[in-house]
């Protein structure tokens, strides 16, 4: 039997066989990955290692990508095994053991052998099933979404949609097929692939892509994007751009959004027509459509607002839109960047609704996007160096500290406006449990014996 400290040096080859070798993305390390891997091996082989040695499994787990740094083509499980080989007799393993992990490692790759069982015949051993399932199992579910995310963070054009057209294009790998073969590695692709379904169903939503612009809005809608035409998201209080970030595509977001959440309230509050009146919701249209144009001319988290008001005023009127439309479309702006409002007072409902709507872009599905890419890139006082640290980790990491964060407290008012947040917070709970779960750390003493599943 390997006792700990075997396991131990184990890790400690692989480690650094694999130590500074980064690939195309910085934050795809090897190391962890193959860490990761082998709790997916060891989680499969409790519920379903029948006739699966299972050090044998462990041990090319660990080791099965040691030949990652090939160069010119040459295959890196041809490549791992050999080192593998040369590790393992030099630590006196038996012959046997040395044998069976070597030809795991070497066919690792070859994922046909899952994907066809029947042609390949016990050339599939269990081992090499569980291997190739835990190796597949990884880079599912949330660290796909994540993948993607970082990987957009090193592109030069970036925004909100375009990381989703990201996640879409390469999502069908995982969506369309499931060529686990152990039951509970089945199940386990099943959940991560509901889960990613869902948060790309969520994210196509809180993007608003399938919506097209009202005819009545679209003379406002481009005086708003030209408006706003070379301008830079203003910094947050840490001095960091997020060059995802637009405020165009915030307006257009909010626009659809407060129509929303307007059409879904006034279906609950039948009594309160006159504010649900037409005249209501063009108001609170201009308004959400309009709300942040003062960020033009103001980096100022308040006054944009009193900016704005003014810009949208004159706007309109030069339009000939009736005096008191562009009157109270002013007045709605003006007051929308006071959030205490939304905490404690009790705004009219066109003013709560605009707030709702403006307050809740950006959030769930979105959010994490944000976390994942700008967890890729420096944070304040840091140089490129953090570039050699860089992993999944650090997206999960950042999303606990603001994506969850923020549904810590609910600030609205209207049901709808409630019952969005909250179906928002329940799949970002969700989506952090499982990315939670998949890159879950552990020590080589649960290698020592077997783990209650
Ligand atoms: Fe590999
Ligand atoms: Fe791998
Ligand atoms: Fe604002
Ligand atoms: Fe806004």
């Amino acid at each position: 039997m390997i006792g700990s400290s075997q396991w131990d040096s184990m890790l400690m080859y692989m480690r650094m066989m694999l130590e500074g070798y980064r690939g195309r993305f910085a934050f795809r390390s090897r190391i962890t990955h193959s860490l990761r891997v082998t709790k997916w091996a060891q989680r499969i082989w409790n519920q379903d290692g029948q006739g699966a040695d299972r050090e044998v499994l462990l041990a090319a787990s660990i080791l099965h990508d040691i030949g990652y740094p090939a160069k010119n083509g040459e295959d890196h499980g041809e490549l791992g095994a050999v080192y593998a080989e040369q590790y393992l007799r030099n630590e006196g393993y038996g012959e046997a053991f040395t044998s069976k992990v070597c030809d795991l490692i070497r066919n690792h790759s070859r994922k046909e052998f899952l994907k066809r069982p029947e042609e390949v015949g016990d050339r599939l051993t269990p081992e090499l099933r569980i291997l190739m399932e835990a190796d597949l199992m990884d880079e599912c579910g949330p660290v796909a979404v994540v993948f993607d995310c970082m990987a957009e963070a090193g592109e030069k054009e970036q925004s909100f949609e375009k990381t989703y057209r990201r996640i879409c294009k390469n999502a069908p790998v995982f969506l369309e097929c499931n060529w686990m073969r152990s039951p509970s590695a089945r199940t386990y692709w099943e959940e991560r692939q509901r889960l990613l379904r869902d948060y790309l169903e969520a994210y196509e939503g809180e993007l608003f892509l399938q919506e097209k612009m009202p005819e009545e809005f679209e003379k406002a809608a481009d005086y708003m994007i030209r408006t706003m035409k070379g301008h830079e998201h203003t910094p947050n209080r840490k001095g960091i751009v997020y060059p995802f970030r637009r405020r165009d595509t915030h307006m257009l977001r909010v626009f659809y959004q407060a129509r929303k959440l307007f059409k879904e309230e006034k279906n609950r509050q039948k009594d309160k027509k006159k504010e649900f009146g037409p005249y209501g919701k063009r108001v609170l249209s201009y308004a959400a459509l309009l709300h942040d144009i003062g960020y033009r001319r103001t980096t100022d988290g308040l006054l944009h607002a009193a900016v704005g008001a003014k810009m949208a005023y004159e706007y309109m009127r030069e339009e000939g839109l009736p005096e008191d439309l562009c009157r109270d479309t002013a007045a709605l702006i003006e007051a929308h960047a006071d959030k205490r409002l939304l905490k404690e007072g009790n705004p009219p409902l066109l003013l709560q609704l605009l707030m709702e709507a403006d307050h809740q872009d950006e959030s769930g599905a979105m959010s994490l996007a944000w976390d994942g890419m700008a967890a890729a890139m420096p944070e304040t006082g840091e140089d490129d160096s953090f570039l050699n640290l860089l992993d999944y980790d650090r997206a999960y990491q950042r999303m606990k500290r603001y994506t969850a964060k923020m549904f810590s407290v609910c600030e609205y008012r209207t049901a709808s406006g409630r019952e969005l947040w909250q179906q928002k917070e329940r799949l970002v709970r969700r989506f952090l449990r499982t990315f939670a779960f998949d890159l879950e750390e552990w020590s080589p003493q649960d290698l020592g014996e077997k783990e209650g599943s």
